[in-house]
């Protein structure tokens, strides 16, 4: 039996089929779970990614969810329970990287969109799953928090940085709180993985040395022990294992996937 036979996960953040979210959703579902999928936006792509998903033979759904908005988030968890009538594990993996490696220049509608995204989207996620995985007696919440969320490292904007560490800490804490009730929370934090926020970082890397992409790619990779950036399904597997009864005495734990990457200060 695969290791997450009979579980129902919720994965967000996962519309477009080259995102981490979706990586994730791939790697859950090849190890036989149930998984909805879900978005800010465009029903088409999800469900073009869900063909995908089942293509691995397995049940796989998508519903819409703006992290943002609690109502949006009510009404996805509303449809995993009319659907699956459970829901084991949340991956809050939506996620904006705005802002400006300059701290003078980073603007108010920076620092709110990536707080509204980043920390409280993860908030609202559990606000919303907690109450249900106190009825059920468990639950598996792992949120996608980032290597900038255990150090800084440089070039990264400083909104992005201080809302992946409080979602580090809003993870151990809730860990602390609701392990009584056999929920777990724990989180993945990535160092470098090939996205189109990967395609974003490695610009700003080109413009700031003045080289090409590839000679950025060149810096990017000097950097990382293992000497490539990962593909979405290496953060996948973290979560395949997390939320799996493998870890089930692991909790409050931030797990850096990272190719032996150093968080930096
Ligand atoms: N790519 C990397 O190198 C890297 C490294 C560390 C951490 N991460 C984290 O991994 C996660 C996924 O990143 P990615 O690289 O796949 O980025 P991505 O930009 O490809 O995907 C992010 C997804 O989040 C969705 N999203 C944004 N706002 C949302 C909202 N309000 N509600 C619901 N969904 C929303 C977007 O539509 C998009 O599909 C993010 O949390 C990111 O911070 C990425």
């Amino acid at each position: 039996m695969a290791a997450l036979t009979g579980k129902v996960a919720l994965v967000t953040g996962a519309g477009h089929r080259k995102g981490i979210g979706h990586g994730i959703a791939r790697q859950l579902i090849k190890a036989g779970a149930t998984v909805v999928i879900s978005d800010l936006a465009d029903m088409q792509s999800l469900q073009n990614g869900v063909t995908d998903l089942q293509a691995l033979g397995g049940e796989a759904a998508a519903t819409l969810c703006d992290v943002s908005d609690k109502v949006s988030f009510d009404q996805a968890l509303d449809f995993v329970l009319k659907q699956y009538k459970k829901l084991d594990v949340l991956v809050n993996n939506a996620g904006v990287a705005v802002g400006n490696e300059d701290f003078l220049a980073i603007t108010d509608s920076d620092w709110q969109l990536s707080n509204q995204v980043n920390l409280m989207g993860a908030v609202t996620g559990c606000q919303t799953v907690l109450p249900f995985f106190k009825q059920q007696n468990s639950g598996s919440i792992i949120n996608i928090a980032s290597l900038a969320g255990l150090g800084a490292i440089n070039g990264i904007p400083a909104n992005y940085t201080a809302t992946k560490f409080a979602l580090v800490g809003l993870s151990k804490q809730l860990a602390l709180q609701y392990a009584a009730d056999n929920i777990r929370v724990n989180a993945v934090c990535p160092g470098s993985v090939v996205t189109q926020m990967h395609a974003l970082t490695l610009q700003s890397i080109a413009e700031s040395n003045g080289v090409s992409l590839q000679q950025a790619q060149d810096i990017e990779n000097a950097s990382i022990p293992l000497g490539y950036s990962a593909n979405p399904e290496a953060i996948g597997d973290a979560v395949v294992f997390l939320a799996g009864d493998g870890a089930s005495y692991i909790t409050g734990q931030a797990l850096p996937v990272a190719g032996g990457m150093a968080p930096g200060l």
